[in-house]
């Protein structure tokens, strides 16, 4: 509507600006003014013309010589002195020129002779690619071509239809339309019958026609697309998917095209003689589809209809595929049982086929005594991680995925009593803001009967708790080293285990590392300070992690006397995990020290912890 609005608007002020130019031609009551060859002139002729005054039109007073002015476009261009006025002009731009003639007596006040508009144009090209189409059986024939260059000439485009019983169609193109509707619909009953379009194109400078068009109703017709898609999964599997729909006439041809919603790529199928339905085989489980069907009327001619409504409908859930990524941890307590902790990964959308609703987890008692019934747990959970205190034996425990079909096959793992041997030499270090290099050495023994290194780490201080995300990652045995660079933070310590995986089970050796760090954030909190005969029993509580910044290295106790300027004694103990205790020797009976501690990363030392006073005994 908007473009339809500006169309009319231009043509209105052109309209108005061409009544104006038109008064000012027309008013020729003191004389004539003549174009020669024409008013109308191909681009790039030049043109003769000349005005003259009317008898008795003249200036009235003989003594006063009277003179004539060419406007061209409101601009002065040629004045003489004279009854007649001639000039010629050339470079005469596309489009219309308005020339007006004007006389003045004496060197008075001018007034208007007469004017001419002058139109350069071209002839009309011949009209190009000319195509006609019909939309269904019952539609009217509309036909496009392109015209060309612009003319800048009022020109018409005729389409002229001859066909069968003495059809002889004219039909004139509106202005400003893109393609003419012909008001007539070929018929069905003689798909063969062949008719013949043409094009002229003509305005006063001459005329130009197209290339004869032939066509057939077969040819031009274009079928309403495809209705009433649906899709069905009869044996409720996305493995059959069979589409129905309702071709709008007699079609042949069918094209369907297919993909999952997030996918950029078609698919697409030709298919003959359809009767409306065709059967797919293997889509993806849960997954959403989209689909649509065009139709064509004849196998090798005619057009394809428009696609149809785009349908979308999900595949059928199946049971999970794959196995789980499952891996332990086992923790011994006292009274000869062990919290054995497993922890899977999640499955990809394309392995899980549905969503899946839980995990199952067997755990099951092995025995060499085979009188023996193997004890047997099962048990569910939502989470990705389960743990379950179990009496010292040897158990393989399994978990699979399950859906609302079914589901995943068991991933089995032995967990025996007794650990196996572990990587040797096992070193971490940062390696730049990459992350951090792991690097070992086979185990022991009959090191090709590891099946494969399994990397596991996870931040120090996060506690135990099932939440603290644990991550792995698993190795050919042919690697020595990897690089840890996925969950990793600067400022935060990391406990690896780099595990060697037996058939029987695995064995881990233990390392930390971080990625950078920078000097702890406070100092270690002396719990107890209590004195013996030169001796002292120190005990403190650790550094919360995220004030840690990294792995720690080291504590120093600093022990100061009274009224001295500094600590007389400083003890520099290694960092070990959950430690926090010592006994300190070598200090004078009798003396009250103030004692305080430090803790240090690869960034430096810590600022002071609490004071705490410490008197000896004599
Ligand atoms: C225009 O005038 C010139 C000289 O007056 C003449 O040679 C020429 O043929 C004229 N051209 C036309 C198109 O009348
Ligand atoms: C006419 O159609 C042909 C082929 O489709 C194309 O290459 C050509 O550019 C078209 N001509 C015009 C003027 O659009
Ligand atoms: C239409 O024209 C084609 C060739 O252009 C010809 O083979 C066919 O026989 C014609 N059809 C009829 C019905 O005349
Ligand atoms: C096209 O121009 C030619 C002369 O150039 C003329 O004989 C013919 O009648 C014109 N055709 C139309 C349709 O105007
Ligand atoms: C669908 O089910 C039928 C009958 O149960 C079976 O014969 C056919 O092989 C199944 N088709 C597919 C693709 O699974
Ligand atoms: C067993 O380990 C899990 C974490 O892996 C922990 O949450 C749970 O408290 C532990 N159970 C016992 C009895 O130690
Ligand atoms: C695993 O999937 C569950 C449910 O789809 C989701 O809530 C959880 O964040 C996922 N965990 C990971 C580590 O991707
Ligand atoms: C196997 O178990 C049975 C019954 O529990 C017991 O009598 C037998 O001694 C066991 N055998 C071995 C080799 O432990
Ligand atoms: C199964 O898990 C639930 C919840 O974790 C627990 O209450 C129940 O005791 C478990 N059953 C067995 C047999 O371990
Ligand atoms: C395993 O070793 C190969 C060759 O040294 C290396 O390209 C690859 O990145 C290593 N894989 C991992 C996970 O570190
Ligand atoms: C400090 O140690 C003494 C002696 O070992 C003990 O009696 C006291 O309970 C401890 N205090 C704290 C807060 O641990
Ligand atoms: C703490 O360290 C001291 C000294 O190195 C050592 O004797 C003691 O066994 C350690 N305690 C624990 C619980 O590791």
């Amino acid at each position: 509507m908007a473009y339809a609005a500006g169309v009319y608007s231009v043509t209105l002020i052109l309209f108005i600006t061409w009544l104006l130019m038109k008064a000012e031609i027309e008013v020729c009551k003191k004389g004539v003014v003549t174009v020669s060859p024409a008013r109308t002139v191909l681009f790039g002729s030049t043109i003769n013309i000349s005005c003259s005054l009317k008898p008795k039109e003249g200036c009235s007073h003989p003594s006063n010589f009277q003179k004539l002015t060419f406007y061209q476009n409101r601009l002065r261009v040629h004045s003489q002195k004279s009854h007649l006025l001639t000039m010629q002009v050339s470079n005469l731009r596309l489009g219309t020129t308005v020339f007006v003639c004007k006389v003045s007596c004496g060197g008075h006040v001018e007034s208007q002779v007469c004017g001419a508009d002058i139109s350069v144009g071209v002839t009309p090209e011949q009209p190009q690619n000319l195509s006609c189409s019909q939309l269904g059986e019952h539609g009217n024939v509309v036909c496009t071509w392109n015209k060309g260059r612009d003319t800048h000439l009022y020109t018409v485009h005729i389409l002229q239809l001859t066909g069968p019983n003495n059809l002889d169609l004219e039909k004139q193109r509106a202005p400003y339309g893109d393609d003419l509707d012909l008001g007539i619909s070929l018929s069905p009953a003689s798909p063969e019958a062949n008719y013949t379009a043409k094009v002229v194109a003509s305005n006063s400078l001459g005329n130009s026609s197209s290339l004869p068009l032939v066509f057939s109703f077969m040819d031009i017709v274009k079928p309403l697309p495809p209705s009433d898609i649906r899709a069905d999964f009869p044996n409720l599997s996305a493995n059959l998917c069979t589409l129905q729909w309702q071709d709008q006439g007699p079609a042949v041809l069918n094209r369907l095209q297919f993909r999952p919603v997030h996918e950029n790529a078609w698919k697409t199928v030709h298919i003959t003689n359809s009767g409306g339905r065709y059967d797919l085989y293997n889509l993806k489980p849960f997954t959403e589809y989209e689909f649509q069907i065009s139709s064509k009327l004849h196998s090798v001619k005619g057009r394809w209809s428009d696609w149809s409504k785009l349908l979308r409908t999900q595949t059928p859930k199946e049971e999970p595929v794959g196995m789980l990524d499952v891996w332990h941890m086992v923790d011994d307590l006292e009274g000869g049982l062990r919290n054995i902790s497993l922890f899977w990964k999640n499955m990809s959308v394309s392995e899980a086929r549905g969503n899946i609703l839980r995990y199952q987890v067997t755990i099951r008692e092995v025995t060499r005594n085979s009188s023996d019934v193997p004890h047997t747990l099962e048990n569910f959970t939502s989470h990705t991680h389960f743990a379950v205190v179990l009496p010292q034996k040897d158990y393989a425990v399994a978990v699979s995925a399950v859906n609302s079909e079914g589901s995943s096959s068991p991933s089995w793992t032995f967990i025996p009593r007794q650990p196996r041997e572990a990587p040797r030499n096992v070193l971490a270090k940062p390696q730049g803001t990459d992350g951090i290099r792991v690097t070992w050495e086979p185990p022991h023994g009959a090191a090709t009967l590891v099946k494969e290194y399994l990397v596991e780490w996870r931040a120090l201080g996060t506690g135990n708790s099932p939440s603290s995300p644990i991550n792995w990652g698993r190795l050919p045995t042919v690697n020595m080293s990897t690089v840890i660079s996925e969950h990793v933070r600067p400022h935060l310590c990391y406990q690896i285990r780099l595990c060697a995986l037996w058939g029987d089970g695995a064995g881990c050796a233990r390392t930390w590392a971080d990625l950078t760090s920078k000097e702890p954030l406070t100092g270690p909190r002396v719990q107890n300070a209590t004195a013996g005969k030169g001796t002292a029993s120190v005990t403190w509580d650790e550094i919360p992690a995220q004030e840690q910044m990294g792995c720690l290295l080291h504590y120093k106790i600093y022990l100061q006397e009274p009224r001295s300027q500094s600590p007389s004694h400083i003890f520099e103990i290694p960092y070990e995990v959950a430690n926090t205790s010592r006994l300190i020797r070598g200090l004078r009976p009798g003396v009250t020290y103030v004692l305080w501690m430090t803790a240090s990363t690869a960034a430096g030392e810590g600022p002071r912890g609490n004071e705490r006073e410490l008197s000896l005994e004599e």
